[in-house]
């Protein structure tokens, strides 16, 4: 069994490989990924260019000893395929325009096809490698509702809570209809081939109020995962809600289902956290310690090290690899875990 897979199940023996993969692992701090993104003007197009998303895919594979790929996709996928008006602008990131958005209750079968093949030839490719994981994913309804609601990068946060705060059952209505998007698309990147399922809810730290974090995150991760497990039983998720702080206590419920791993964000404290959870963590080096000198990079290897429960941990950052990351400190993090085994 491959060693994420093993890490969720608790059953990672000693001396047994340590499962390491980032987030962004494929993106633009590697060259050969600027190759290949120079070709698209559009980040959608290149989502669905089958054969290049797989490949960007593969890339950092070939360059790291890493144990899993993740799809090159985006979260943004979803909203697109329903219909909603998503762009990606240089410098500014993802909007979604409500106003030329013509929406349906279903995934635009075409595009859906195009994320299929990527993962399809990504398996493919993963079969010249040994022990890997292949990582679908998803964001979670709460962080696609954050764009789709408010075009305007400044004010999203301040609509998400506007929205909760009034009577308008619009955040509510959305929140279910996405929780079906969210659970038909992670069993169609099951059935396709991935390994793993991923949910981000990247901007769950916008809610401080526990009722509100329950009520617009929590339910909707837990609608989805029994969901999918209706169809998959053994499916094995990671769930990822960021920026929680101390209100990451109220995940347990989800994490009790089993084989569930939680994924921390850089302010999480392995050892406290370890207190509460029994499951599966994943995380939670800074993605800052990439522009630290090697010293400082070590010793958050030796940090990381010394307060995981080997038998259950995956390695990761508490947040993506940043463009201006140099790849060789990818590497001599890597190396440094390495010496662990
Ligand atoms: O390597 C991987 O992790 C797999 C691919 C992946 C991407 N986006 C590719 C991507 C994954 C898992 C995501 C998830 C995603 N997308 C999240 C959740 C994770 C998180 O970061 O919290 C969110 C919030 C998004 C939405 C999104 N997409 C943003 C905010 C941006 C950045 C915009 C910018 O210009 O910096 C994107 C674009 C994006 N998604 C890029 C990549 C490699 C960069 C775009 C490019 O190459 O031009």
């Amino acid at each position: 069994m491959s060693y994420i897979l093993k890490a969720i199940k608790g059953e990672l023996g000693k001396g047994q490989t340590i499962p390491i993969w980032f987030m962004r692992q494929a993106g633009r701090y590697l060259p050969e990924y600027q190759m290949i993104r120079r070709n698209y003007k559009n980040f959608l197009d290149f989502c669905y260019s089958e054969k290049d998303a797989a490949e960007v895919t593969i890339q950092p594979l070939r360059r790291f000893d890493l144990d899993a790929a993740i799809i090159f996709s985006d979260i943004l996928v979803i909203p697109d395929m329903m219909g909603f008006d998503v762009k990606f602008s240089e410098g500014y990131g993802p909007s979604i325009d409500l106003e030329n958005s013509k929406v349906q209750n279903g995934f635009d079968n075409k595009k859906l096809d195009h994320l299929i093949a990527s993962i399809n030839i990504t398996k493919a490719s993963l079969a010249d490698f040994k022990d890997k994981d292949f990582i679908g994913f998803v964001g979670a309804p709460l962080t696609l509702a954050y764009y789709i609601l408010q075009k305007n990068k400044e004010l999203r946060e301040q609509t998400i809570l506007e929205e909760i705060a009034s009577s308008s059952n619009r955040l509510t209505e959305i929140i279910e209809q996405l929780e079906n998007m969210c659970a038909q698309f992670l069993i169609t990147q099951y059935q396709a081939g991935v390994t793993v399922l991923k949910i981000f809810d990247s901007h769950a730290g916008i809610l401080r109020n526990r009722e509100d974090l329950i009520e617009y995150s929590v339910k909707p991760i837990h609608n989805i995962i029994k969901k999918v497990r209706a169809k998959i039983p053994q499916a094995a998720i990671i769930i990822f809600p960021r920026g929680v702080a101390e209100n990451i206590n109220l995940y347990k419920q989800i994490t009790d289902m089993g084989n569930i791993a939680l994924a921390l964000s850089e302010e999480a404290k392995i050892g406290k956290i370890r207190e509460h959870y029994k499951c599966a963590l994943q995380g939670n080096i800074s993605n800052n310690i990439f522009f630290a000198d090697d010293t400082t990079l070590r010793n958050e290897a030796h940090r990381l090290m010394s307060e995981i429960d080997r038998t259950s941990h995956i390695v990761n950052l508490g947040h993506g690899i940043l463009p201006q990351t140099n790849p060789d400190k990818v590497k001599l993090l890597i190396d440094e875990i390495r010496k662990y085994q």
